[in-house]
């Protein structure tokens, strides 16, 4: 296996919705994706997040896993509804002290705390002002951001504003996938614009009052393939990558959005005001990328399919590893500003059985060597790749896929909530013990 720097950190990565559950505990206010599953026919198996790990009860049992795997680093969200009900006005003390307690279970172990603002859980009493399709949003989020760092600030490594962006504006309003469920391309435009400003609002408001943690932000990001080289293919392969990864990566680093995407979308209810330019291209101390897999892009039809020589994930996600290193080294060739990289999500879906107590996930951790090659690879090109985090910890409610698709290093046995090691998670400790100890 590839060497790392005994420097690099190794963790994993949770949201707050995927895995808490109490979702009407101590006050805490209901958020979209609440009324978004509690919504018929929304999410496969027809389940909610109400329950999801119990990790609200269970933290400290899961930071003790964290902790006995030899990590020392976690990557959490925070469910805004529950340190703010409605998103507005008052703070919910309760909720606050429900992070306060799992940081000081991490510090108790020496893992470092990279907490995430959004990870799609927007309060239920915003979506009914508007959600993000109203732009007074961002200001209520660059508060929220304020108040967690001005909170918490001095005890966390990292606060990333937004996670995957993409998601939010096109599966939440592109194509109701996600909550809120509405479906109109041209209006997830102008919600992904409202994301970026948000950003840079609550960057500003952090910066502000000196917030020690390093800032930024995640986007999940691929690098488009043309099927075949095809004028047609590679055409449609460029546009593809500008209208994901450069859509957002421009406005950040350069300020400006994507010519080739905007030649192309629907901007018909699109509307920037004159300053948002300038208050999205932030410097940022790191950029969160979460990798999965490439875009195919075929415009013949039937579109051609990838041929899969990695095979295919429970997800049906072509397993693809350097297209992370193509990715990597194609931003830091367009983005000269590029600050330090964490990998804040990669994993598989495995259609995992329990077996006498055990779980043999030999696709998973085929999968976890062939990235951390990949990612090797990259850095060894000259990236600045500092961080790796595995999703998940724990298998968790995978959103419109309910509690049907396991990501996890650890298997979850819903009925009663029993955590049990999969073969991956004692291959990944083990790998990352002999990565600190610099062997
Ligand atoms: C991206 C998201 O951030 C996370 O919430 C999700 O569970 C994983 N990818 C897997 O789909």
């Amino acid at each position: 296996m590839p060497e790392f720097s005994p420097a690099f950190t190794w963790g994993v990565a949770t949201s707050a919705y995927q895995i808490e559950g109490a979702a009407a505990t101590d006050g805490r206010g209901p958020s979209i994706w609440d009324t978004f599953t509690h919504t018929a026919g929304t999410i496969i198996d027809g389940s909610t997040g109400d329950v999801a790990c119990d990790h609200y009860h269970r933290y400290a049992e899961d930071v003790g896993i964290i902790a006995g795997l030899g990590l020392k680093a976690y990557r959490f969200s925070v469910s805004w509804s529950r340190v703010q009900p409605l998103g507005y006005g008052d703070w919910n003390e309760k909720g606050f002290e429900f992070y306060s307690n799992l940081l000081d279970k991490l510090e108790e172990h020496g893992i470092e705390a990279h907490l995430t603002l959004y990870h799609w859980d927007l309060p239920q009493g915003l979506q009914d002002l508007g959600g993000w399709l109203n732009r007074d949003t961002c200001l209520r989020f660059a508060e929220y951001a304020a108040e967690i760092a001005r909170r918490f600030g001095h005890r966390l490594a990292s606060i990333a504003t937004h996670n995957e962006p993409w998601c939010t504006a096109n599966l939440g309003y592109g194509n109701a996938q996600f909550a809120p469920g509405v479906a109109d391309t041209a209006l997830a435009i102008q919600v992904s614009h409202h994301l970026l400003l948000s950003h840079g609002l609550a960057l500003q408001a952090m910066r502000a009052i000196n917030c020690p943690a390093k800032l930024g932000i995640v986007l999940n990001q691929w690098p488009a393939t043309p099927a075949t080289d095809s004028a047609a293919d590679i055409a449609q392969a460029e546009w593809e990558y500008a209208r994901s990864v450069q859509w957002f990566m421009d406005p950040i680093f350069k300020g400006t959005y994507p010519q080739k995407a905007l030649d192309r979308m629907d901007m018909s209810k699109f509307h920037v005001q004159a300053e948002d330019m300038a208050i999205i291209r932030q410097p940022l101390d790191f950029l969160g990328v979460n990798y999965y897999f490439r875009a195919f892009v075929s415009t013949e039809t039937p579109p051609r399919q990838p041929e899969g020589k990695h095979g295919f994930s429970d997800m049906g996600w072509e397993v693809y590893p350097s297209g992370m290193t193509d990715l990597l080294l194609k931003l830091r060739a367009e983005y000269p500003a590029l600050p330090p990289i964490y990998i804040t999500e990669n994993g598989m879906a495995v259609a995992d059985k329990l077996e006498d107590g055990k779980v043999h996930d030999e696709q998973r951790i085929q999968y976890l060597q062939l990235h951390f090659q990949a990612m090797h690879d990259a850095i060894a090109a000259g990236v600045d790749v500092q961080a790796y985090f595995y999703w998940s910890l724990l298998d968790n409610f995978e959103w419109n896929s309910g509690y049907a698709r396991r990501f996890g290093l650890v298997y979850l046995d819903y009925a009663t909530q029993q955590r049990t090691l999969k073969d991956s998670a004692y291959w990944y400790r083990d790998f990352v013990s002999a990565q600190l100890q610099g062997k």
